[in-house]
């Protein structure tokens, strides 16, 4: 039997905090009904206590969604966990995103204190977070960083003052996948009362890891992943939500599954790129335009024989728009005569290998060759 994977979606909150992503209560609000139309679990809408419009957009979304469990973010401060309750309030399922950071250059830089310190302040922070709701999460913020038998006290800590949800984050994108693996088994064997709260990844993608070691975190014990769509957050971002949901589909032999409709994550990832101007990469997993482009003569040779040669995932499945067959000076004699074919022209073989040759003339001198080149190329060539 499978498993559920819980998708917590933080693109209105970690996604936003990119320079230059920043939306508005209306903007925030469209993406949060189309993030619950894709399926996400949890939606963290934002950080209540930052601005007065971040409380607004919270408090919006809050009232508007019916299923998806509303999050808010706080720091393990009394007046942020009451702020964010507040622009809560009207959820139908809602919950606090509470935390502190646990490595030891967070206590001693950020907070100039100490390791038993920073566990009163988390054990407070739960507390007075469970006095507004039962559905609470705890962030060891810097977790990737943190030594792990330290880390469990923390955990066991605040799974006794009543948090439901553990999150780990790799704040820095820091850990191998291995380590983060590790992380989570030791958690699950070490902390008392684990088994009454979820454990959570976080993952950021500083040296391009934020998916592998999601994966590997549930692989570890993990049963939630925080992600953004177009793997949008700080710095080199988090974990794409598309590429996570992707990975537990195909791999359906890891026995875990999503709720997430795969048919929305191109249309998704369109709306988010052009409501937060961030264009997405070409060669982006899943959402990049050229996701399911092939342009080398090998691989459009197979590709045409059998689609399953050259590609895991039909685009439809992601609501992604047809294979291409790009032409290039790197193209085939096959791409070509499927190419024209959608043009309308028939050749023969003997044809096809004569109009190859000029085609490679044409496309030694550009990028890629178009339809409108195409046609120029055939027209020519049956006047003769
Ligand atoms: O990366 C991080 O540690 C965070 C926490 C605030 C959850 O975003
Ligand atoms: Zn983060």
């Amino acid at each position: 039997m499978s498993e559920k994977v819980f998708i917590f979606d933080t693109t209105l909150r970690d996604g936003e905090q990119v320079p230059g992503c920043k939306l508005n209560t209306a903007e925030k609000l469209a993406l949060a009904l189309r993030l619950e139309e894709l399926g996400v679990d949890i939606l963290e809408a934002g950080f209540p206590v930052s601005s007065p419009g971040d409380f607004d957009s919270v408090n919006q979304i809050a009232k508007a969604l019916k299923n998806t469990v509303v999050c808010g973010l706080t720091r393990a401060v009394q007046k942020d966990i009451e702020v964010a309750a507040e622009a809560l309030k009207p959820a139908k399922r809602s919950r606090i995103h509470t935390g502190i950071g646990t490595s030891d250059l967070h206590i001693k830089y950020k907070f100039n204190s100490t390791r038993e310190e920073i566990i009163e302040r988390a054990i407070k922070a739960v507390s007075l977070a469970r006095n507004f709701t039962d559905d609470v999460e705890f962030y060891a913020e810097d977790a990737g960083r943190t030594d792990n038998e330290y880390l469990a006290r923390v955990i066991e800590a605040v799974v006794k003052a009543g948090a439901t949800t553990l999150n780990i984050p790799d704040t820095t994108g820091y850990c191998l996948p291995y380590q983060y693996q590790a992380k989570m088994e030791y958690l699950v064997n070490n902390v008392k009362g684990i088994e009454k709260a979820v454990l959570s990844c976080h993952c950021h993608n500083d040296l391009g890891l934020a998916t592998a070691n999601s994966i590997a975190g549930v692989m570890g014990g993990a049963r939630q992943i925080e992600c953004t769509i177009n793997g949008l957050g700080e710095r080199a971002g988090n974990t794409a939500l598309e590429e996570v949901v992707m990975i537990l589909n195909q791999h359906k032999d890891l026995g875990y599954y999503t709720h997430i409709n795969p048919t929305l994550l191109n249309p998704i990832s369109r709306e988010v790129s052009e409501i937060m101007r961030m264009m997405v990469q070409p060669n982006k997993a899943i959402v990049g335009a050229n996701a399911f482009s092939h342009s080398s003569g090998i691989h459009q040779d197979g590709f045409l024989k059998e689609a399953q040669t050259y590609e895991i995932i039909n685009p439809a499945e992601v609501g992604a728009e047809d294979s291409k067959i790009v032409l290039t000076a790197r193209s085939g004699r096959s791409a070509l005569a499927f190419r024209l074919h959608k043009l309308g022209y028939e050749f023969m073989r003997n044809d096809i290998d004569a109009l190859y040759n000029q085609f490679l003339e044409v496309a030694d001198k550009m990028k890629e060759v178009k339809d409108s080149d195409l046609k120029t190329m055939a027209d020519n060539y049956n006047k003769k």
